[in-house]
């Protein structure tokens, strides 16, 4: 008998990478997509001020009514068709959970978020990968034929995509729901960079879920607060195999006193957008590099030379990115975050420095 009950696990599990992060301390951190801006200090204290006078003892509400009422509002749809989750991430996971069994079909754009392929695989689903076009555009034609195919349960489609930065207009979104048997997913989670939803879709498509969170443009990944839109019907049966007190009391007292911060989320999500244009016509004028254009809060860019010797000649200088030179399509690619002004300008005169450097 095999004494280490490694065989317990799963094949597919076993067989896979998991999702794992090279995180070095640097002091310009630009790999992960987060808000360069914190929550101002006198919002944190008002935050910790309520949660200082709850009972800690005691779960959290079993349904999060408030706050669903307020995420619905500010999203224009009704409540009953809002989960609130510990992260996007959990929600995308219960939604794997309550669809894909053994041999289901998911279909997914890619290069994209590793996420989706790690549940589908963890789900023993068969992932039907549809590449992007070379100017890492979406396919749709080739999009709205695979999820067509009678076996296919979920469509998986991150907009604006992680890591190209490209989008999926919502009438291609509509073609693509209107031709699947299955649950079209679109991953939202930098929607406010774009300005680019497909929450109007939701009157029109009962198969439509849309996954949004707090860790980008709302500035809190720490807190781990994430949502999911759709039907009411969809939103109860995905919600039996989300897990009961996810989200913690404190995090639940944030998420209702960062949703009246409209006005300064959008300022912040302007000044990104500027930075974004600034930093994209400077990688285009820099020798040996090639960034393609982003709605998100990072720009993906390909350099002409060895990835890891320029990923690593920015370490050194202090700053990182995320080097995505092993995903399909991607093998001289690097992804950047959109920091504060001074982190863009230190990224960007590393990189030209360790081009220059790097020159072949
Ligand atoms: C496309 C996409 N979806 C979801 C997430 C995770 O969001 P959350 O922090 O809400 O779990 C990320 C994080 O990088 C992401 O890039």
């Amino acid at each position: 008998m095999n004494a280490d009950f490694l065989h317990t696990i799963k094949p597919g599990i076993r067989a896979m990478k998991g999702y794992t992060l090279v995180q070095p301390v640097c002091p310009i951190k630009l790999n992960q997509n987060e808000c360069p801006f914190d929550v101002p200090v006198d919002l944190k204290r008002d935050i910790l001020a309520e949660a200082a006078g709850r009972d800690w003892g005691r779960y959290p509400d079993f349904v999060p009514t408030a706050v669903k009422a307020k995420i619905g509002a500010y999203n224009g749809v009704a409540p009953d068709g809002v989960l609130i989750g510990n992260g996007s991430n959990e929600l995308i996971q219960a939604t794997f959970i309550a669809t894909v069994s053994k041999g289901d079909r998911v279909v997914l754009a890619v290069p994209t978020f590793t996420l989706y392929g790690l549940m589908s695989t963890a789900m023993d689903g068969e992932l039907c990968p549809v590449r992007l076009r070379p100017d890492l555009s979406f396919d749709v034609d080739r999009l709205v034929a695979e999820a067509g195919h009678p076996g296919t349960k979920l469509v998986i489609l991150c907009s604006p995509n992680n890591p190209t930065g490209s989008f999926i207009t919502p009438d291609d979104v509509a073609r693509i729901a209107d031709a699947t048997p299955g649950l079209v997913v679109v991953d939202e989670a930098y929607h406010e960079f774009a300005g680019l939803t497909n929450i109007g879709l939701l009157a029109r498509y009962p198969n439509l879920v849309i996954t949004r969170t707090f860790s980008k443009a709302l500035g809190a990944a720490g807190l781990r607060i994430g949502y999911l839109i759709a039907r009411p019907e969809i939103a109860r049966e995905i919600e039996k195999v989300k897990l009961p007190y996810n989200v913690n009391q404190v995090s639940l007292i944030a998420a209702m006193r960062l949703l009246d911060e409209r006005a300064l989320i959008e300022e912040r999500v302007g000044f990104i957008r500027a930075e974004r244009q600034r930093v994209f016509e400077r990688l285009s004028r820099t020798e040996g590099v090639r960034p393609f254009p982003s709605v998100a809060n990072f720009i993906l860019f390909e350099v002409d030379r060895d990835v890891r010797q320029v990923f690593h000649g920015l370490i050194e200088r202090g700053v990182l990115i995320r080097d995505v030179s092993h995903y399909p399509m991607l093998d001289r690619a690097m992804r950047v975050t959109i920091g504060l002004e001074a982190e863009n300008e230190a990224f960007l005169k590393a990189l030209e420095k360790v081009m220059t450097q790097t020159r072949s």
